[in-house]
């Protein structure tokens, strides 16, 4: 007699969802990184009851051909990496193909896409993995994803969720970085049909900056711009003044990606140490980059 057992698809994906879209922030920042890797210079994020109800991301990027519509939401299917050399030189920020196979295990999923080439568009409509329709319509070039009821057929793991105004806010957090991180790209940002926040993607972080955080903060900004063989490193510090009592202002960018580093955390905070009140931590928007290679 035997006891163990292969799961099927849908089982599979709905626990790979629980890792890759843990809280709708993770829906919304799947869904503008795949904008940027289609090569987006337009996004917007648009959400209701703090991305449960629903999360629609829009962008004007290169689009999705009729024939792959299908394979995007198909587990470990992705149009950026062939074989594992590829991760060596990966530029884009998704490679996993993963991302929209777990966010239609546990939701109901609309993409209405069209490609340069292409004379019309598309609408496909997929739910909880299951296809539902696909049909020719008339739209813009670029792609547009609507995520409605997210964990809709999870209910343990929506009962983890906090309330949404909560998720709203993590949802802003992340549209702030995302907005620092792509100066090059203009954002707009739609909280319950009210627009709260808006990038011009004119590549000036500093006006960035000043929408989100205000004159007085931006005044006290000091430019970085150096250039080592291996490493450019451009953006702003602040001075002392500027600091808070968390490192929420403390952000780091590599070749476009936000990321946490403590080696540099420790690097920055030590150097600002003899000018800084104990537990207080500076501003930094601070953008490398390293040829991936
Ligand atoms: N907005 C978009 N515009 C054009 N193509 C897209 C868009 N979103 C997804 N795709 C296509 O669908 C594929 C699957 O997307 P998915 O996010 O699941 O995987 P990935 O981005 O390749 O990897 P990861 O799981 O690391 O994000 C992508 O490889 C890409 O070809
Ligand atoms: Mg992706």
């Amino acid at each position: 007699m035997s006891f163990i057992q292969v799961l099927d698809e849908s089982t599979i994906n709905k626990i790979a969802a629980g890792e890759v879209v843990e809280r709708p922030r993770a829906v919304v920042k799947e869904l503008v990184e795949n904008a940027m890797d289609a090569g987006a210079t337009a996004i917007t994020v648009e959400i209701k009851e703090g991305g449960l109800s629903l999360i629609r991301v829009t962008d004007n990027g290169k689009g999705i051909e009729k024939e792959d519509i299908p394979n995007a939401f198909l587990r470990h299917a992705t149009s950026k990496i062939r074989r594992a050399e590829d991760l060596i030189e990966v530029r884009s920020l998704g490679f996993r193909g993963e991302a929209l196979s777990s966010i239609v295990a546990v939701a109901q999923v609309e993409l209405i896409t069209k490609t340069g080439t292409s004379l019309n568009g598309y609408r496909y409509i997929i739910e909880g993995g299951a296809q539902k329709s696909l049909e020719e319509i008339g739209c813009p070039d670029g792609t547009t994803f609507v995520v409605r009821n997210l964990f809709y057929n999870t209910p343990a793991r929506r009962k983890f969720l906090k309330t949404p105004v909560t998720e709203a806010g993590y949802i802003s957090d992340l549209m702030e970085r995302l907005m620092v991180s792509h100066p090059d790209i203009s954002f707009k940002y739609i909280v319950n049909n009210q627009v709260k926040l808006q990038s011009s993607g004119n590549n000036n972080t500093k006006d960035i900056l000043y929408n989100l955080y205000g004159r007085d903060l931006v005044k006290d900004l000091l430019v970085v711009d150096s250039e080592s063989e291996d490493v450019k490193i451009k953006g702003f510090i602040g001075k002392p003044i500027i600091n808070r009592g968390n490192r929420n202002f403390e952000n780091y960018f590599i070749n476009g990606r936000y990321i946490k580093s403590p080696i540099l955390i420790r690097a920055i905070e030590d150097a600002y140490k003899p000018y800084m009140m104990q537990h207080k931590y500076p501003f930094t928007s601070l953008y490398f980059e390293i040829e991936p290679s």
